[in-house]
């Protein structure tokens, strides 16, 4: 089926209480990996492409392969772009059949944050394309500077926000921190339970490679509906390379090195689908 954008999605799962996994995507093997593993447990899922992304594989080959895979897929996709600071680059992706867009003005003041959302969502909408912005600051493992309780997001600015530039979904700053190789990072139910008690938007969860698992299970339930997913399916893909090449240094065949890594991907991939409960929901979105 054509490409889905995010509140056709994020709407449905609102509704029924699941979050749906964006899955952070570089190359081919990885498009391959996300889309079978959602293919095999009937999950609509989200490929989302970041400024790394692009600069590896450009933003026209990942729109031509991830939009010509959808159409033949039977469950709902939608290509997401993720964490864009750049008006252009976000135009080019619009253009280039993206169903949705991020706009991450966090590191700019508020207001000026939500006067450029404003724009982009103005110039979205227009073409059926979503928006997503983030209000606060997610902080970044590698960033030794940032102040994590700072950046946290305020319930009252996320109000103001969403309702100011009416975007699609809102990504909050709720403890988590993007880049973890490890599960160990607690999530603020406190806060996110204020913020949804006055924001309807779908809420978006960043940085969930580092929170430990049995609050990834709740997210869903307590109004997060995007799930950002990336450092995770790096460090799968990575160990996976090295363990083969480590069990047979005389492998030669890149094609069948790759297939392992596809696999290992895919099965991580269907492992975050049912610990977000989205698996068999693909059919939500159909009716
Ligand atoms: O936007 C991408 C995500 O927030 C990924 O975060 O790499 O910590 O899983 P992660
Ligand atoms: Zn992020």
């Amino acid at each position: 089926m054509p490409l889905v954008n995010l509140k056709i999605i994020l709407e449905k799962a609102k509704k029924g209480k699941y979050a749906i996994g964006a899955f952070n995507i570089y190359n081919i093997e990885d498009i391959t990996a996300v889309i079978l593993a959602a293919e095999e447990v009937n999950a609509p899922v989200i490929l989302q492409a970041s400024g790394s992304a692009l600069r590896h594989s450009t933003i026209e080959d990942i729109a031509g392969v991830i939009t010509r895979r959808a159409r033949q897929s039977i469950v709902p996709i939608c290509l997401h772009l993720d964490h864009s600071t750049d008006y252009s680059t976000i135009i080019k992706a619009i253009k280039e059949g993206f169903s949705s867009v991020m706009f991450d003005g966090s590191l700019l003041s508020y207001e000026e944050n939500m006067a450029k959302t404003k724009e982009i969502v103005k110039i979205a909408h227009t073409l059926d394309v979503t928006v997503e912005a983030e209000v606060g600051r997610v902080g970044r493992s590698d960033d030794e500077e940032s102040n994590f309780e700072e950046g946290l997001s305020n319930p009252k600015e996320v109000k103001q926000f969403v309702s100011a530039t009416n975007i699609d979904a809102c990504a909050v700053a709720i403890g988590t921190i993007h880049g973890m190789q490890e599960q160990k990072t607690k999530i603020d139910f406190q806060l996110l339970k204020k913020i949804r008690e006055i924001v309807d938007v779908p809420l978006v969860l960043h940085g969930s490679s580092g929170v430990i698992e049995e609050e990834l299970t709740k997210l869903g339930t307590f109004g997060i509906q995007k799930v950002n997913v990336g450092a995770r399916l790096k460090k799968v893909f990575t160990d996976t390379l090295r363990n083969q090449l480590d069990e047979d240094p005389m492998l030669f065949d890149h094609v069948k090195l790759l297939k392992f890594v596809i696999g290992a991907v895919k099965k991580e991939v269907i492992h975050k689908i049912t610990v977000f409960g989205s698996a068999g929901k693909a059919i939500d979105i159909l009716q």
